[in-house]
């Protein structure tokens, strides 16, 4: 079997690869170990910025997006017992953010690329990349006909954090660079309407929470626990009353409980494997890079990497130049290391390790202080929240 392009992973970075790649007559096959309904279904982030949500309207993705998906033009921090909003309309000239799981993205991209009758096949096994030094990389893989083997121009490494790609990378090849904050996130969805009509990021003096939602029937929260915390010491009274304790303020803000119907605990860490790529194979999304949660940003970041990427392919698939696929790391890593600073400050801003003693709390209260009161520090946040543009001689329309 041969394709231009061999791309491993079908989450939103390969998905969207694929979707991009297709609309420039270039021709690719999605590899995916798991089944449809289980990529479908993973519940993880649901907060898209304003150019992700450009660019899958440009290319077609946008119908159910506008429908079903919520804009927000504002979020609120909550610290010493009161919400201040940020207003990111007012402060970034009319942009927004829309709340829409990442699983709705990729069933929206699953099933383009099924209409359109081009390669995605899930549930394969042993996938191993070889060759890729030379211009005639490989990947060989196992389902359920055998053995078989995918000879491509270039390999798409989007098979997130635990993939194959990046450790067939050999070493010393990749400069590595990580991060593990002393806490996690114990995260549920709970059938209720979101007690606040926008997300709300609480510094509460017991630890960080967060107020986000799904759907106006779901909401999706958060609260900062111990990094070896076992959700099966959060029954569903403790949640509620954590939640509860941590978002309580001084304007009266209720929250509404409801039958939590998931929960689970997630680690932060920040991640980045540089360069990011090695020879014929480029590493997109969460293979190459992680950022903690506090910013959003996971999803935005692999759809921004796919999107580069896309533009350089298609351009060395049309005159052969290899110009954008040798900028490709250098222009992705300019964005990744920008949201790395932003997830970062989010999340050092707003959780409390164990061991902060009062000079530190009192560091995070003068810059929550600021970020709330001064126009610029309020934009800082706003135009890093909503997106900064994707770098613009890479922009999907001519
Ligand atoms: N072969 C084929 N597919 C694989 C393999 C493998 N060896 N290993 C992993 N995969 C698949 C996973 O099952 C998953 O569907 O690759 C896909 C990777 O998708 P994501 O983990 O969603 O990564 P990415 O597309 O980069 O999207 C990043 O996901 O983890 C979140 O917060 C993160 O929102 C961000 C987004
Ligand atoms: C979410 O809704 O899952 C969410 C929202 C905002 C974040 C992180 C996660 O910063």
């Amino acid at each position: 079997m041969r394709t231009q392009v061999a791309i491993i992973g079908a989450g939103p970075a390969g998905l969207t690869l694929a979707h991009l790649l297709h609309l420039q007559g270039v021709e690719s096959v999605v590899l995916e170990a798991r089944d449809r309904a289980y990529v479908e279904s993973r519940v993880r982030a649901g907060v898209l910025e304003q150019p992700t949500v450009d660019l899958l309207t440009e290319v077609g993705l946008g119908d159910r997006l506008a429908r079903e998906g919520l804009e927000h033009h504002g979020t609120s921090l909550l610290f010493r017992r009161r919400r201040h909003r940020i207003d990111f309309t007012d402060l970034t000239g009319g942009k927004a953010i829309t709340v829409y799981g990442q699983q709705e993205v990729v069933k929206d991209l699953i099933a383009a690329r099924t209409a359109a009758g081009l390669p995605l096949h899930f549930g394969v096994g042993d996938v191993r990349l070889e060759d890729l030094e030379g211009d005639r990389p490989r990947v060989r893989y196992r389902d359920a006909a055998g053995e078989q083997v995918l000879e491509a121009d270039i390999v798409a490494g989007c098979d997130g954090f635990h993939g194959v790609s990046r450790p067939a990378v050999p070493p010393g090849v990749l400069t590595v660079h990580e991060r593990q904050y002393p806490f996690a996130w114990l995260g549920i969805l709970a059938r209720t309407h979101p007690s606040s009509e926008e997300l709300v990021y609480a510094s509460s003096d017991r630890g960080f929470a967060l107020h986000s939602m799904r759907t106006p029937e779901v909401t999706r929260q958060y609260l900062q626990v111990p990094v070896d915390a076992d959700p099966a010491d959060w029954p569903d009274d403790r949640i509620w009353a954590e939640l509860q304790t941590r978002f309580a303020d001084d304007d009266g803000f209720a929250l509404e409980t409801g039958e939590i119907f998931d929960k689970g605990v997630t680690p932060m860490r920040g991640f980045v494997a540089e360069p990011l790529r090695h020879g014929r194979l480029f590493l997109v999304g969460d293979a190459a890079h992680i950022v903690p949660p506090t910013g959003a940003k996971g999803m935005n970041l692999a759809i921004a990497d796919a999107r580069v990427l896309s533009r350089a392919i298609g351009a060395f698939a049309a005159t052969g130049t290899t110009e954008h696929l040798d900028a490709y790391s250098d222009v992705c890593l300019a964005r990744v290391w920008r949201v790395q600073h932003f997830s970062w400050w989010m999340t050092t801003m707003l959780h409390r390790p164990a061991d902060q003693d009062l000079y530190d709390r009192r560091l995070q209260l003068s810059q929550l202080d600021y970020v709330t009161s001064s126009h610029a520090a309020a934009t800082t946040l706003a135009e890093n929240y909503v997106g900064l543009p994707h770098p613009t001689p890479w922009s999907w329309s001519p």
